[in-house]
């Protein structure tokens, strides 16, 4: 492809990083692990998905959760500075439409990078008499870490590279693709 039609069209996915198998073969064995973890507890559990990025992964998750659960979901966005990396400040654009007072909420993600967008989620949560906020995500990448945060599930440690498809988007391409590939630049 020449420059000019790059510079049009932007990268393209590449090479496949996790295929549709290996996802839903973790997802199976995620959703079983957290269904015997929450099985016979007294407290409500919500899984709380954060727009648009995870609510692929949670299609298939909350599927593979035998046990009975409720589903929230909110939207936030992060400020975008000058540079391509959020300051770290976080925006509500969609908030939930129950409470969440005394319930175990399962915060479903699609990956957690620095930390920043899900110390949001917990200072909320916990505001809101939550009783207990844990995460759930696909793909970790805990050497970015900004903030101490350790999801309990973890699908998958990913590399430090730009994935699309499941779900994750570049510039909200690519979501619809069924495996998760690298971004080639
Ligand atoms: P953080 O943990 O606050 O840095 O937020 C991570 C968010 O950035 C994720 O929820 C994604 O929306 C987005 N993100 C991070 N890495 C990728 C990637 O490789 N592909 C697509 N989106 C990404
Ligand atoms: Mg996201």
């Amino acid at each position: 492809m020449s420059a000019v039609a790059r510079e049009v069209h932007g990268p393209e996915p590449g090479e496949v990083y996790l295929s549709r198998e290996a996802i839903a073969s973790r997802v199976a064995d995620l959703g079983a692990q957290i269904a015997r973890d929450h099985r016979g507890g007294e407290r409500e559990l919500v899984l709380l998905t954060v727009l648009k990025g995870a609510i692929v992964f949670l299609a298939d998750l909350s599927r593979a959760i035998p046990i009975h659960h409720r589903l929230e979901f909110m939207a936030i966005a992060a400020y975008r500075g000058s540079g391509p990396r959020s300051d770290g400040r976080i925006r509500l654009l969609k908030d939930i439409d129950r409470p969440v007072r005394g319930a175990h909420v399962l915060v479903v993600e699609d990956i957690v990078d620095t930390g920043l967008t899900l110390n949001y989620l917990f200072t909320t949560l916990r505001f809101r008499g939550a009783e207990s906020v844990e995460v759930c995500t696909l793909l970790d990448r805990p050497y970015r870490r900004l903030i101490e945060i350790e999801p309990r599930y973890v699908g998958f440690t990913a590399p430090d590279a730009f994935v699309v498809g499941y779900g994750f988007d570049y510039r909200q391409r690519f979501r619809n693709l069924p495996d998760i590939h690298l971004l080639a630049r």
